[in-house]
Parts: C-alpha cells; sequence; structure tokens
C-alpha cells in the first residue's frame, strides 16, 4: 500500500466533509427574507429551546431580556420594556416569522428599530472594530434562540 496516496485520500474526504458543513450554514448576508419570514434554518439544523433559553438570558448573547418582559423567566431579576412583553409570541408569529424577526428585525420592522439584528455584518457605519464582520449570535444561536420562543404559547 502506499502510504502517501492514502494521505491524499483521506485529506481530499476530509476537504469535502468541511465543504458540505460550509454549505448548510447560511452566511449573513445570504440569508432569504421574504414577506418578512425566512424559510430555511440559518445554521442548517434544528434548534435547541432549552439552549435557546440560555441564549435568550445571557447578557453577552441575545441580551433579550434587557428589552423584553417574558413571564417565563420571572426568576430573572431584570426584564425590560423597550419592546413587547414575549409572553404567546409564538401564537402571534410562526417559526420562519420568528427566525426573521431574530436573525435581523430591521427586515421585519424597518431601519428604525432600536432591537439590534442579530445575524447581519449591517450594523451601521464605522462599527466598532471587534463588531466588524461579525455576528452578535451564531447561525446556532438563532435556531436555538427561535426554537425557545416557538415554546412561549399562552
Ligand atoms: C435594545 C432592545 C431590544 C433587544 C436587546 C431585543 N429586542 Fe426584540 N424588540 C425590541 C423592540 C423595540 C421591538 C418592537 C419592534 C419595533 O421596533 O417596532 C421588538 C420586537 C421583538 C419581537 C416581536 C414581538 C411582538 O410581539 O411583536 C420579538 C419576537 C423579539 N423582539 C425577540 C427578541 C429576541 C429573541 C431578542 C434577543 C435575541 C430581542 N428581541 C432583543 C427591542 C429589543
Amino acid at each position: 500500500m502506499n502510504s502517501a496516496r492514502n494521505l491524499i485520500a483521506v485529506a481530499v474526504m476530509a476537504g469535502s466533509l468541511a465543504a458540505t458543513a460550509a454549505w448548510a450554514e447560511t452566511a449573513p448576508d445570504d440569508v432569504k427574507f421574504e414577506d418578512g419570514a425566512v424559510a430555511m434554518s440559518v445554521s442548517g439544523n434544528a434548534g435547541d429551546a432549552k439552549a435557546g433559553a440560555g441564549v435568550f438570558k445571557n447578557k453577552k448573547l441575545g441580551n433579550c431580556l434587557a428589552c423584553h418582559a417574558n413571564s417565563d423567566m420571572k426568576n430573572e431579576l431584570f426584564h425590560g420594556e423597550v419592546g413587547p412583553a414575549l409572553d404567546g409570541v409564538a401564537d402571534r408569529y410562526s417559526v420562519d416569522q420568528l427566525r426573521a424577526i431574530v436573525a435581523n428585525s430591521k427586515e421585519v420592522f424597518g431601519d428604525q428599530t432600536v432591537m439590534p439584528g442579530f445575524y447581519t455584518l449591517k450594523v451601521g457605519k464605522n462599527p466598532a472594530k471587534e463588531f466588524a464582520g461579525k455576528t452578535i449570535l451564531s447561525a446556532q444561536d438563532v435556531e436555538d434562540v427561535v426554537a425557545y420562543l416557538a415554546t412561549l404559547k399562552e
């Protein structure tokens, strides 16, 4: 057996696996918004509601509680009132609409909304260096938060 040839075969296989993974995730600029909805998972995977609850209350990630009250998290100390309370939000929006709101609220509510776009590179002019070229949430964080929001029914 020629071990160099085996090595090459392994490298080629690894390369095509990486390509598959990159294809499954949608890059922020490629997310398709149609009528206030995003029809496909941006990570290519299903969301996990439990992980999404963590993203929701994490001040370094979603920090959603800074602006939204949420009775499902009544043990958390601070609930902001800048945005509407999210109780029963899954009765008001479909999963695809919730995904659009979280990925880039400006596409749904317009540029004037104070809600950040969590999966977009359009973070305004002259972004601070640490934010340039990055999104606030990863594609999987978005799917996890959306899965969590989908549990908020009245
Ligand atoms: C800086 C404040 C702010 C933060 C942080 C924020 N939002 Fe919002 N959000 C708003 C505002 C304001 C609105 C109302 C839309 C508008 O601007 O008219 C809104 C609207 C929404 C709506 C639609 C609610 C409805 O009943 O119409 C959802 C869902 C939502 N936000 C989810 C989230 C999630 C999930 C997070 C965290 C990942 C988050 N928001 C973080 C301010 C915020």
